[in-house]
């Protein structure tokens, strides 16, 4: 058996006549459905306004220029994809990164220990793998110590802690609509804002007008796309879970599971073990395949200022992600169940 790392859903009807219609009505750019996503989006997340963009790191950057972050502290994990860095350098704020803890996100007492002796414009959690950092403790911190909270939602559609999505705790989320994420557009993001003295500030960075601005608006085939993944977000999210959930019973007696923080929408299935290369040599030779993510830490990636993060030093030396899809069959998560019990029993 064969077992790609990710494989799309099947389309559908309904998105095949939508994206028909857009090409028949002449409306390829701001039309309804970049509309109805942004509602119906907003109205999933319950905050106060969403606004569409080109992709998950615009969203980033859109969100720290409208929390003016030049030459200020930024607090961020050394574990996450590196837009979350990047974005802040490319605002013009200084990167300060933390450790993870094992849930793999922000470790919030070396949070207590950064703001103690730094002053820090922004907090920016990144739900990482579809799990929720300890957004209670975050935004206590963060009145505490007067900064604002930027959550990174990339990989997060759907997650929630008692009963508040992610993307609806900060300030102000960012989200990625890649062609890998639960909701996916092939290329994508969004800005959503929950506080609404912010709303005015994103709009100005988002639109030609009063000052220099880039283009980062959506095509009407994209949000059409959008809206189909975004409508069977919750079913896919549940089998998602179900399939980590199978994982997490056949694997917890050999392997270093990530601790869940509320619900969990497993956007990566990630495992930890102290000999991850070969494990993922022998998998890819029995035709299951893995990823890491990530093989960097973002201080070291960008040369940034941090605190000491033997975690995700650890971590990063052990990680390593099983196929989980929407998609994936049953008899295909028994064959990456069984093959890999195999190949660690050889070890
Ligand atoms: C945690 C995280 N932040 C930011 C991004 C950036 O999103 P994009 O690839 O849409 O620019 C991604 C995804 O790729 C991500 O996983």
């Amino acid at each position: 058996m064969k077992i790609p790392f990710f494989r799309l859903d099947s389309i559908g009807e309904r998105l095949k006549e939508d994206l028909i219609r857009i090409v028949e009505s002449g409306r390829l750019t701001r039309g309804e459905f970049t509309e109805s996503f942004e509602e119906e989006f907003k109205n999933f997340l319950g905050v106060a306004w969403v606004k569409t963009v080109n992709s998950g790191t615009t969203a980033l950057y859109a969100a720290l220029r409208a929390l003016e972050v030049q030459g200020q502290y930024v607090v961020i994990p050394a574990l996450s994809f590196m837009a979350t860095v990047d974005a802040v350098l490319l605002a013009g704020g200084i990167p300060l990164v933390v450790d993870v803890d094992e849930t793999y996100t922000m470790d919030v007492n070396q949070l207590e220990d950064a703001l103690k002796r730094f002053k820090v414009k922004v907090i920016l959690p990144v739900h990482l793998f579809g799990n929720m950092a300890d957004m209670s403790a975050i935004n206590w911190l963060a009145q505490r110590y007067g900064a604002y909270v930027l959550e990174d939602a990339a990989q997060a559609h759907g997650a929630h802690l008692d009963g508040v999505k992610a993307g609806a705790w900060g300030d102000i989320s960012a989200f990625s609509f890649y062609a890998t994420k639960n909701v996916s557009m092939g290329e994508g993001g969004a800005v959503a804002v929950k506080n609404p003295s912010l709303v005015e500030k994103v709009k100005k960075l988002l639109d030609f007008g009063d000052t220099p601005a880039f283009n980062f608006r959506l095509s009407e085939f994209q949000s059409a796309v959008g809206l189909n993944s975004l409508r069977r977000l919750e079913e896919n999210n549940r089998r998602r879970r179900e399939i980590a959930r199978r994982y997490n019973e056949s694997f917890k007696d050999i392997f270093q599971l990530q601790r869940e923080r509320g619900y969990c929408v497993y956007h990566v299935y990630s495992l930890r073990h102290p000999q991850r290369d070969s494990l993922r040599e022998e998998l890819e030779k029995k035709g299951v395949s893995t990823k890491v993510y990530y093989p960097y830490l973002l201080h070291e990636l960008r040369n940034t200022p941090h605190l000491p993060t033997p975690r995700a030093e650890k971590f990063k030396g052990e990680l390593f992600a099983l196929p989980i899809y929407p998609s994936l069959t049953d008899e295909e998560v028994d064959y990456v169940i069984s093959t890999l019990l195999e190949v660690v029993q050889k070890l």
